[in-house]
């Protein structure tokens, strides 16, 4: 059980009397920020004086006479207006530090109750490179299944590969028209990439085409500048203040309207320019064969959806190669899955599924379409289009319906962009109305990449990056910061070439991983090399440097930590800085249950660079190797081989491996 627990049960005891409700007074306790206010703090004496029309202080003295914490902690304090102080007993964080040193676990305990618990994430998109929307849905679902197993939970994690949609269509109207040969024999995932990316640009073209061609937006612009106009005219009219400020306001709303449509304009046109200036791309366009390109994909996805032998015998031949490439990344990623059930694995699920909908009164008719309507919201959840075609929406109430028969898990967690909530929302509501209310489901949303520019992450070519040359920029990065490192030792470099290649692997990755659990989840990031690789602040690499640094200083007195750990020394917290240390090591267990509670990650890169932060301080204070007793030495000794094991520990549970030497 954590600290925090353990002192959050005694206040729950001792609150019994005064309250019928304490779980909202208990999550007021709070390490304190400042050790003269002790190590934990109790602000909850405001609130419940309020409730119960009494002083805060009278409150806080009844709490604290309540209160049985004297086997752990020092007799409590109260302060100010009623601040309830709790300092933990020396004696007993150094027993604590003991027990934790010869566990392997580092004194965090798995939890009382497990639960089952089924983790979507990564589920890209065959066929089309990977991107790094991807990157954060893989990263963060995987150090969720880390730290979730490592509490002991019984943890499944389920890829759900796109592997049935209508990039199919595209891959195949491309393959039958635009193939390579060559390439695709030598490099069969790159060429159906280029097919895609081919198909995908005469399909926008086409749309931009149409558009342009229809007027809507030269329409819209018309009537939004005759707005404008107006508007302008009747905000020189007003007198009255508030009325000037509210023609104003249209004014200017209406401006950015007119901007927005300027810009889409100006985008179609481009789009259009872009691909008639080039000579290769100009003679394909012109082939009217490609006119009705949108249609052309989309039967060509039915076909293959309804068993076409042809399309079908494509699709597999096409998978398996893009299948192993992504293999490839997750294996340098260092990710596994217990199942990678794709959408295809679905696809005969479907219709029973819509027919049962419909037989139980959950989904219903409209204009020839099947879709679930929500009484507090206005738009349906499709799934069946009148042309019979199933939805995304469909596959993932089949998905869900095979979890539970399979696997009845406590929970299922789906790790997807943001863009994705109403989706999800649907999806939810409606698995309440098939009766599956028991099942905890949690859309753990994440914000967007984005590049220096403030906008999503892309290439200069305005393409979305993929995946694999992002790992390649950052490890090749890595180098250059781990060599520089090494020039820089004042003994002269130590690393072979090899040894900096390895580590440049670790440590790019490491990086990358990194800046992106560390972030607050549902926020957007900006992306940048140059901010991940950094050997100060919170970054994989500075965690890293941290971890070899403290390996170091027992290679350098050749201590052996197997004998170390049995000598039965006991731990000593004289100093600030070794009880600071000795302290929040205590506290990883903490961090470990607050990165799960909300699947936050950056609960707990937060906590190790905090747990960094107090090492370097301690190390700059107290000498180790070099300590004035020989006891201090092995109890200073003790402090950092426990440091260097939860850093371990906790990086490995964000899914990032470490390196010795750096
Ligand atoms: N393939 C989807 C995408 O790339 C994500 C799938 C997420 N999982 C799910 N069960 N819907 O956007």
């Amino acid at each position: 059980m954590s600290i925090l627990v353990e002192i959050e049960n005694r206040f729950r005891h001792a609150l019994a009397g005064l309250t019928d409700n304490p779980g909202p007074l208990l999550e007021m306790l709070r390490r304190s920020q400042d050790a003269r206010f002790g190590d934990y703090q109790a602000n909850f004496a405001m609130p419940l004086g309020k409730q119960l029309g009494r002083p805060p202080r009278d409150v806080a003295a009844e709490v604290v006479a309540k209160l049985n914490l004297d086997d752990f902690c020092l007799p409590p304090e109260i302060a100010g207006p009623g601040f309830i102080n709790v300092r933990l007993r020396d004696e007993w964080l150094a027993r604590r530090l003991a027990a934790a040193a010869a566990d392997p676990r580092l004194g965090v305990a798995t939890v009382a109750q497990p639960r089952t618990v089924v983790v979507d994430f990564s589920a890209p998109n065959v066929a089309k490179p990977m991107h790094v929307g991807h990157i954060r849905s893989t990263v963060i679902g995987d150090s969720l299944c880390r730290t979730l197993r490592f509490l002991g939970h019984h943890v499944i994690s389920d890829n759900h590969i796109g592997d049935w949609g209508t990039q199919f269509g595209m891959i195949i109207y491309g393959y039958r028209r635009f193939l390579n040969q060559q390439g695709y024999c030598a490099a069969p995932v790159q060429e159906l990439a280029r097919l895609y990316r081919l198909v995908r640009q005469l399909m926008d073209y086409q749309d931009a085409k149409r558009e342009l061609a229809l007027g809507a937006v030269a329409g819209e612009k018309a009537s939004v500048t005759e707005a404008l106009i107006s508007a302008k005219a009747s905000a020189v009219g007003e007198v009255e203040k508030s009325a000037k400020k509210k023609a104003a306001k249209e004014v200017r709303r209406l401006e950015e309207k007119l901007a927005e449509l300027e810009e889409r304009q100006q985008g179609l046109l481009a789009k259009v320019a872009a691909l008639e200036g080039d000579a290769a791309m100009a003679r394909i366009v012109a082939d009217p064969e490609h006119e009705s390109i949108g249609e052309a994909v989309l039967t060509e996805t039915a076909k293959l959806h309804a068993g076409d032998a042809e399309n079908l015998r494509l699709w597999r031949e096409f998978l398996p190669p893009c299948l192993d490439e992504i293999d490839r990344t997750y294996q340098r990623l260092n990710v596994s899955f217990d199942h990678a059930l794709g959408e295809s694995f679905y696809h005969d699920r479907l219709g029973p599924i819509v027919d049962e909908l419909l037989r139980s009164g959950v989904a219903r008719q409209s204009e020839g379409a099947v879709c679930v309507f929500f009484p507090d919201h206005d738009v349906p959840m499709l799934i069946r289009k009148k042309d019979g075609a199933f939805l995304y929406a469909t596959t993932d109430l089949a998905t869900l319906r095979y979890r539970i028969e399979q696997w009845n898990p406590a929970a299922i967690l789906y790790v997807v962009d943001f863009r994705q909530s109403m989706h999800f929302r649907h999806l939810f509501a409606t698995a309440r109305r098939m009766g599956y209310g028991d099942v905890d489901l949690e859309h753990v949303s994440f914000g967007t990449v984005l590049g220096e520019d403030g906008r999503p992450f892309r290439t200069r070519a305005g393409d979305t990056v993929g995946l694999e040359s992002l790992l390649d920029e950052a490890v090749r990065r890595a180098h250059g910061v781990v060599s520089a490192n090494d020039d820089a030792k004042p003994g002269g470099p130590e690393l072979s070439p090899e040894d900096r290649q390895r580590i440049a692997e670790t440590v790019g990755i490491g990086a990358l991983k990194y800046a992106d659990l560390s972030q607050n989840r549902t926020s957007d990031y900006v992306f940048s090399y140059d901010k991940m690789l950094a050997m100060t602040g919170n970054t994989g690499a500075y965690m890293q440097y941290a971890y070899a640094r403290v390996r170091s200083i027992f290679a350098k007195g050749k201590i052996d930590m197997d004998s170390l750990a049995n000598c039965g020394e006991s731990i000593r917290l004289d100093t600030p800085a070794e009880r600071a240390l000795g302290l929040e090591l205590l506290r990883f267990g903490e961090a470990v249950e607050a990165a799960v509670r909300d699947y936050r990650p950056n609960q707990l890169t937060g906590y190790l660079f905090e747990l960094a932060g107090l090492y370097s301080t301690f190390y700059e204070t107290s000498p180790v190797l070099k300590a004035e007793t020989e006891a201090l030495r092995r109890s200073r000794l003790l402090l950092c081989d426990l440091t260097a094991r939860t850093i371990r520990q906790g990086l490995e549970l964000l899914g990032i491996d470490v390196v010795e030497k750096m």
